[in-house]
């Protein structure tokens, strides 16, 4: 799992408990999701199909920094699924975990397109060519 993004926990992200909105995390994570499949699938057309159980294993409060993690699950042919754990930064406790997120590359028309993609590719490996 690697964990790239931080986020701050602000005010306007807290619920009427205090706590951290899952709403907000659910946006976090999916604009992490997407960023990611884009870029490793290289097509902005890139859209979320499905995520699978959605575990809040703890919370977080004001002022607290999180960290967002995502790993492979498998390239298939137009999708990219993706498994994703958000954890305190300085705790390591586990927020939330998200067995699969399946990201799907579409065409022009808005259909499945294959991406041709099998593994992991680093944007400097390719500006390297
Ligand atoms: C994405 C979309 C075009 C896929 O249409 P579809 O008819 O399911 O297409 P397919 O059956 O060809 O499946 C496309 C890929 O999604 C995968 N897939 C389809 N349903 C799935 C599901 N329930 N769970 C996981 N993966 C799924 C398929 O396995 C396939 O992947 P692969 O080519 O790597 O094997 C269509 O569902 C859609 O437009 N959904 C809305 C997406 C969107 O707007 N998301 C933003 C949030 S609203």
């Amino acid at each position: 799992m690697n964990f790239h993004t931080r986020k701050w926990i602000k005010p306007e992200d807290l619920n009427p408990n205090e706590t951290l909105f899952g709403g907000r995390l659910l946006e976090w994570i999916d604009e992490e999701a997407a960023l990611y499949a884009i870029i490793q699938l290289e097509n902005p057309r890139t859209v979320t199909k499905f995520m699978s159980e959605i575990n809040f294993r703890s919370s977080a409060k004001k002022g607290d920094i999180i960290e967002i993690g995502l790993e492979v699950i498998n390239f298939g042919r137009t999708s990219l699924t993706l498994a994703c754990e958000v954890r305190n930064k300085m705790t390591r406790e586990v927020i939330i975990s998200i067995d699969k997120i399946t990201m799907v590359s579409l065409d022009e028309a808005g259909n499945p397109y294959p991406h041709g993609k099998a593994e992991i590719e680093y944007v400097k490996d390719r500006l390297a060519k």
